[in-house]
């Protein structure tokens, strides 16, 4: 009898949670995303942005920015999504930091557009999560800092996050081939939020140095996306010119990549500690934290990056 009634409570509870990852045609739900960013300083944050805008799995619900002058990032932000018709997405400004001149924001001197919130981002990414009732995944590619304040003004929010999915952090190896590990950008610039977020009990995909660093865009596929005609590769094509090196690490485009196609990195639930410093360590014989993505393969990355940004130019 017991069995027999767990079976009716079960049953259809199952079928409820299928139908929330199905629509009416039974194709996957794009899953819904809060972008966290501090575009506008390395190149790599742009060319996420274009990659989440140019994947039909992933339903972009609003933009935050993070770090120095908060608002000239959204200022950009809002207005590579207004050039890819995605006016509609919400931009809004997380404290802002040392006013530091940012050279890829003056592509956006002066933009200006009802997208661009006067709320903070905290209420922002509060409203979008309260919104969306536990379907929510933040995707991180700049210092944990908007993350961890909103975790605590609300701890409430810890419970509605769906998972993060974060650049971050460096456990077998650092920016260059074969260096030991280090103290990643992302977490050092603000440690003590990288602790508050690794012990939220959020879940958390992993995408460290030891993957994201050996994406290097080479000046050959470089060339064949800014050739395209349309907005987005004219408009990475004019930040690229304002960031001023040659070949741009797609470390952040992996954190989102790895929501698409899990399978572009072999990954291992590892319990992650942080230090003041911002060293990432794997602690074992503690429950983890995170789903850490240790290893890759670039070219594949890269191509998989290339069909969706300049899906034309693939042969
Ligand atoms: O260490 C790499 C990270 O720092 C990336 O998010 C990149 O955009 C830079 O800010
Ligand atoms: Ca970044």
């Amino acid at each position: 009898m017991m069995a027999l009634k767990s079976k009716f409570i079960i049953l259809p509870l199952v079928a409820l949670l299928w139908a929330g990852c199905f629509n009416a045609l039974g194709a996957a739900r794009p899953i819904p995303i809060v972008l966290d960013t501090d575009i506008g300083s390395d190149i790599d944050d742009a060319f996420a942005l274009d990659l989440i805008l140019a994947s039909p799995e992933l339903d972009l619900r609003a933009v935050t920015t993070v770090s120095g002058d908060t608002h000239a990032r959204a200022r950009l932000a809002a207005k590579m999504l207004s050039e890819a018709g995605r006016g509609d997405v919400p931009v809004a400004a997380g404290e802002p930091g040392a006013m530091l001149d940012i050279a890829q924001t003056k592509w956006a001197d002066g933009f200006t557009s009802p997208a661009l919130r006067s709320e903070s981002a905290l209420e922002l990414l509060k409203v979008q999560i309260d919104r969306a009732h536990g379907k929510i995944t933040l995707v991180p590619i700049g210092p944990l800092t908007n993350i961890a304040a909103l975790l605590k003004q609300y701890p409430a929010m810890a419970k509605k996050i769906k998972r993060i999915a974060l650049m971050g952090g460096s456990i077998a190896r650092g920016y260059y081939p074969n260096s030991p590990p280090s103290a990643e950008y992302n977490i050092a610039a603000d440690a003590a939020a990288a602790q508050t977020v690794f012990s939220s009990g959020i879940p958390i995909v992993m995408a460290p140095l030891d993957v994201t660093a050996r994406l290097q865009l080479d000046e050959a596929h470089c060339q064949r996306l800014f050739a395209l005609h349309g907005p987005m590769p004219q408009a990475l094509r004019a930040l690229y010119a304002l960031w001023g090196h040659p070949t741009p690490t797609l470390h952040d485009p992996m954190a989102v990549a790895l929501l698409i196609n899990p399978g572009l990195c072999q990954s291992k639930p590892l319990h992650v500690e942080i230090d003041a410093q911002g060293m990432t360590r794997s602690i074992e014989g503690k429950p983890p934290n995170a789903t850490v993505a240790l290893d890759t393969d670039p070219a594949k990355f890269i191509e998989f990056y290339m069909s969706r940004a300049a899906p034309s130019s693939v042969r």
